[in-house]
């Protein structure tokens, strides 16, 4: 089964992202695809139901006037431009469409179904997993993100045992959380998943180590070559599964949509691996790879998590790596995000973590004078992680969570709030 499609090309506009979730959300699937993609590549997407061009008043892309090819107004389906009023299509909308003019384009001019929900797709992409890898190997870096997560439990139901999940708990994951994945993949969902302690292999890479580039650097590499070395150990897989998802492939694929980051888990593998990718949500935004996780039966916290960057607490034990101030963000952390939990601000709040710097400072302590480290606390909202503001966490909480700190944190004797906002800060400290 293919839903049908509603194609919408990029003429220079900045909300086709807003668009697309407009068209998804009234049932219809819709994808977003640069100006001058050709005609017959327009047609293999299948169910093409209909073409929005979306460039606003002017059209400029990279400074240049655009127009689609002659050919897209012959592939027998409504086009319908937004905004351009020298557009060689007979209608038009005059702005971004309102729901009862998107529902007329969809369902009367274009005909389209309303065919696109979490059941359908899921089916879908279990069937194209099958075909895809047969009765082949996949290999999967499953760190517990909701990515990678949600890619292990769509490929577990489509294909079981022939799905390999290495997990390398690189000693800077949060509280539990090795632990949690483990029992989700492994004792509930039978995963044929490779637990790989490298714990004290990357604290030793890391010790005396002060730098935050050398931190990072140091953390991805050696993951890569654990993930390596796991991977040449196991013959015969032929396919890497990946956690791609949608705005990975808008952010470098349409023309204007300038390039973020390179998002590759896994990338930089040596050439000699070679693995075809499985990549089964690369066409879902990230509200609805969380659904399509729900959907699979994962756990609310895992599919609800916030985000968390790569090197773990690596980048938030300041400095030089020590294994006390580390376990002072591992606990901290763990203490926030109860509180956090118990009063519904993880529901509210974008992301909040704890931050341990490499300095200590004195205070008392049982009438005697102590040198000690301090915790920081960090609690942002975004819509983008470009920009951050601060959130106005409430007195009373702060205060709990303080004395909660401070009574069950050793090595702790101060707690402070970061009323930064981004810029000039960046949401992490490193
Ligand atoms: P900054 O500190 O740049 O963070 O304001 C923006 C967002 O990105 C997350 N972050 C990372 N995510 N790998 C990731 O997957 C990383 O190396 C990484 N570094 C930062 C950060 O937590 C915030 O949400």
């Amino acid at each position: 089964m293919k839903q049908d499609l509603i194609a919408i090309l990029d003429l220079g506009s900045t909300e086709n992202t807003v668009l697309a979730r407009q068209i998804r959300d009234l049932g219809v699937y819709s994808e977003i695809h640069p100006h001058d993609i050709a005609a017959e590549e327009l047609k293999a997407l299948g169910n093409l139901k209909g073409i929005i061009l979306n460039g606003g008043k002017n059209r400029v892309v990279d400074g240049k006037e655009v127009e689609v090819g002659a050919a897209v107004y012959e592939l027998g389906c409504p086009v319908i431009s937004i905004d351009y009023p020298q557009s060689k299509c007979e209608t038009r909308f005059d702005e971004l469409p309102g729901q009862e003019a998107l529902k007329k384009f969809l369902f009367e001019d274009c005909q389209a179904e309303a065919n696109w929900n979490m059941k359908n797709f899921i089916t879908d992409q279990i069937e194209l997993i099958r075909q895809q890898v047969g009765d082949k190997k996949v290999l999967l870096a499953l760190s517990g993100g909701v990515d990678s997560s949600v890619v292990a439990a769509m490929l577990i139901k489509a294909i079981g045992q022939q799905l390999v999940c290495v997990h390398v708990n690189h000693g800077l994951m949060r509280k539990n959380e090795s632990e949690s994945v483990v029992k989700v993949f492994r004792d509930q969902l039978h995963a044929n998943l490779i637990y790989v302690d490298a714990s004290e292999r990357f604290l030793g890479k890391l010790e005396n180590v002060a730098d935050p580039e050398q931190k990072r650097k140091i953390i991805g590499g050696e993951f890569i070559r654990v993930f390596e070395e796991e991977a040449r150990k196991l013959a015969g897989i032929d396919f890497l599964g990946q956690g791609t998802i949608y705005p990975d492939i808008i952010e470098s694929g349409t023309k204007t949509a300038k390039m973020v980051k390179s998002h590759h888990n896994v990338g930089g593998l040596p050439e000699d691996l070679k693995f075809e990718l499985v990549e089964p949500l690369k066409q879902l935004f990230k509200d609805e790879v969380r659904a399509c996780g729900v959907e699979l039966g994962l756990p609310h916290d895992m599919v609800y998590r916030q985000p968390f960057p790569g090197p773990g607490l690596g980048v938030r034990c300041l400095g030089a790596i020590t294994r006390d101030r580390l376990e002072a963000v591992r606990e901290s952390d763990a203490i926030l995000r109860e509180e956090f939990a118990r009063v519904g601000l993880d529901k509210k709040v974008w992301q909040y973590f704890t931050v341990v710097p490499d300095f200590k400072s004195v205070g008392m302590k049982n009438n005697a004078r102590v040198f000690e480290y301090m915790v920081i606390i960090r609690a942002i909202n975004t819509v983008d992680a470009m920009t951050a503001s601060v959130e106005k966490v409430d007195w009373d909480v702060l205060e709990r969570i303080t004395g909660r700190i401070l009574a069950e944190v050793e090595n702790v004797n101060r707690v402070c709030y970061d009323m930064s906002p981004k810029p000039p800060a960046t949401i992490e400290f490193e």
